[in-house]
């Protein structure tokens, strides 16, 4: 399967490269990540992710997807409001244990509610409207992700998705395959770029939302509730 670089490699690295030295949880956090291979959004999109939230001094955050809270510490280190809270979600309970341990050594464990589960089900759990919710759940629920979190925004709220150019398979990679006879690393493929690209019909055709694509590391959306 061909890979696009959403950025030129050296662009890439003369941006990691200008930005400051993270504090020593998130650059713990990182090498956590390097070492498992698991998909954090890594400190460019992590730095877009804390100006959005200086930028619009939220009290609620809907995070779906948390992980071992790495994206969730950039955000609740922007948090500007006492009362500001995240509510974190994740369907494992061994990536909600791992956060903890982290979001405490970095004074910040008070701003989270980890909760562990289907995030597609705790949101509609939560009672309430939030000022940005940020999505980053398995792909092929990125639609339905999309269906459940606009309506729960505030206007003038953020829905925030990364991965939205998923390796470049955005254009790389042909949806209308036959699907049958894939095997299941190739199902794979399809149905999350399926889910990746039918959030982005959404994101540009509901005139509820107002969408860019920012071409950071993998691509993150933002969308602007009207
Ligand atoms: C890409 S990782 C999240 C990384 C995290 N946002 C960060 O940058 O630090 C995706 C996470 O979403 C979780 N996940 C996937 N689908 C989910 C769902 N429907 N509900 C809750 N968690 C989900 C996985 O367990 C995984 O930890």
């Amino acid at each position: 399967m061909q890979r696009l670089d959403v950025l030129h490699p050296s662009i890439n690295e003369y941006l990691l490269d200008i930005i400051p030295n993270r504090d020593e949880v998130l650059t713990e956090m990182e090498a956590y990540a390097r070492e498992r291979r698991f998909p954090i959004v890594g400190p460019l999109v992590g730095r877009v992710l804390h100006q959005l939230v200086l930028l619009t001094n939220p009290t609620r955050i809907f995070e779906m997807g948390s992980g071992f809270g790495y994206s969730a510490y950039w955000m609740a280190k922007a948090l500007r409001q006492p009362e500001a809270r995240i509510i974190c979600t994740d369907g494992s309970q061994e990536n909600a244990d791992q956060a903890a341990g982290y979001l405490a050594r970095g004074g910040i464990v008070d701003r989270i509610d980890y909760r562990v589960g289907n995030a597609l089900e705790l949101i509609d759990a939560t009672e309430g409207e939030f000022d940005i919710i940020y999505n980053d759940i398995d792909k092929d629920g990125y639609p339905d992700a999309f269906r459940k979190a606009i309506p729960r925004l505030r206007s003038g709220g953020l829905f925030i998705t990364d991965n939205m150019l998923w390796l470049g398979r955005v254009v790389t990679y042909d949806t209308n395959v036959d699907v049958q006879g894939l095997d299941e690393e190739e199902e794979w493929v399809h149905k999350t770029t399926v889910g990746v690209k039918e959030l982005t019909r959404l994101l540009y055709s509901s005139p509820d939302v107002f969408t860019t694509i920012i071409p950071l590391r993998d691509g993150v959306s933002v969308a602007v509730k009207r």
